[in-house]
């Protein structure tokens, strides 16, 4: 099947696409990678959320919809991403911001009211909380006469995640008879629709590339069945079918000391990174995520790690939030950078427990191995390739 899958679905055009695909090499990190640049889709709507959006206003339009609404953390890309589109595209916006109530307005935040969305605030994190005011606000909303259109935490509906399935495609025309040497994308992961759309979209290209998810927060247990029902999801919306199941499903765990809690590794990582490459990165998603897959390559966990892609998936207002850590971790830069691996490669917070990781997620169960071997090796300063550490199962998706 080709990218006229999704010639049904209405798209307005927000993102510059296609979006770079670079080489990228870090030789103080020992780590040469191929980028897919979605942090370049664009300026104040720039990342992941960018192509989600596409899709996501064209059905708001389509609905004859006039305010977006959504839902985030305070420092939410989805929600800056959204009231910048909403501005570009003369629609409202509303925003609930779950979290404690910033004293001044910064990164994401600062960058959604210049835009003009509305915002409200709502300390508890409780998912379900949130949930129930924003049905209450949209019920609001709509008596008001202000047509909302929701779009759901992360952007990540079936009809979000459309603009992965096209990122896929993009990807598949971009890279041409290259596509097929890549085996992996490593996305950062919270709310699940890029995955799912990436996962259907290179099976839809006919290609064996297959997406890693680097979560964030959440844990595994939970995050299998709702890739696996965002997977389906996406397949019913395309009237196609996937024999996808908990195997094919393959995470690493990138959380660290939690969901918007930059350790001083990754911190670190960030600041050696953008020195050597230019590349920015930010400490909740992107940097996460890159630290994740880092390690994991250190653990030669990876058969070859030349077929991997990194989809950068952007965040670079939520580097301003940690500047302090951000200048903290450049303070303890040498100027000759020292033995990076040894000091990277400590596990900074204990991998998710046993009784959490399904037998099935060969990735994740790999990498706690991998993060311990790491550490033993470190500390003995003695290679640290090991062959047992590698992904037990193969890739597999059956054709739709
Ligand atoms: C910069 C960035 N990268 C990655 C993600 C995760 O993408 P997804 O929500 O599709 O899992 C998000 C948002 O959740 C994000 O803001």
């Amino acid at each position: 099947m080709s990218s006229h899958a999704l010639e049904k679905f209405p798209r307005v055009r927000l993102a510059q696409l296609p979006t770079p695909f670079t080489q990228i090499t870090a030789p103080e990190l020992g780590l040469k990678l191929y980028l897919k640049r979605d942090d370049l889709t664009g300026n104040g709507l720039s990342g992941n959320k960018a192509r989600k959006l596409e899709f996501l206003i064209a059905d708001a339009r389509a609905q004859n919809c006039a305010t977006l609404v959504t839902c985030g953390a305070v420092q939410s890309n989805c929600a800056r991403a959204l009231a910048v589109a909403a501005a570009q595209t003369h629609l409202e916006s509303y925003l609930i911001l779950t979290g404690a109530v910033p004293a001044e307005d910064d990164g994401n935040l600062l960058i959604s009211r210049l835009a003009g969305a509305e915002i409200e605030f709502l300390t508890s994190t409780d998912p379900a909380e949130r949930d129930a005011l924003l049905a209450r606000r949209t019920a609001d909303l709509a008596a008001s006469g202000r047509r909302p259109y929701v779009v759901p935490f992360g952007g990540s509906s079936e009809v979000g995640a459309l603009g992965y399935v096209q990122a896929a495609f993009e990807m598949a025309t971009q890279l041409g008879p290259d596509a097929a040497r890549f085996r992996h994308i490593v996305t950062p992961m919270a709310s699940g629709g890029t995955y799912a759309g990436l996962y259907l979209g290179f099976a839809l290209a006919g290609l064996p590339i297959r997406p890693i998810g680097a979560f964030v927060c959440g844990s595994a247990t939970e995050w299998v069945p709702t890739l696996l029902d965002l997977i389906h999801g996406l397949a019913r919306l395309l009237g196609v079918v996937v024999a996808a199941d908990e195997s094919d499903i393959r995470l690493i765990d990138a959380r660290g000391a939690g969901y918007d809690q930059p350790t001083p590794a990754e911190l670190d990582f960030i600041a050696r990174f953008v020195r050597a490459t230019g590349v920015l990165l930010d400490p909740v998603y992107s940097g996460k995520a890159l630290y994740a897959l880092w390690r994991y390559l250190e653990c030669g966990a990876l058969d070859d790690p030349a077929d991997v892609i990194f989809l950068h998936t952007g965040g670079s207002f939520g580097i301003f939030p940690h500047r302090r850590g951000l200048s903290a971790a450049l303070a303890g830069l040498e100027p000759h950078a020292a033995d990076v691996g040894a000091a990277g490669c400590l596990p900074d917070a204990p991998v998710a427990a046993q009784a959490e990781r399904p037998a099935t997620v060969a990735l994740h169960a790999a990498t706690a191995k991998a993060a311990s071997a790491v550490h033993r090796a470190s500390r003995r300063a003695t290679p640290h390739r090991s062959p047992e550490l590698r992904p037990a199962q193969t890739i597999s998706i059956a054709s739709p």
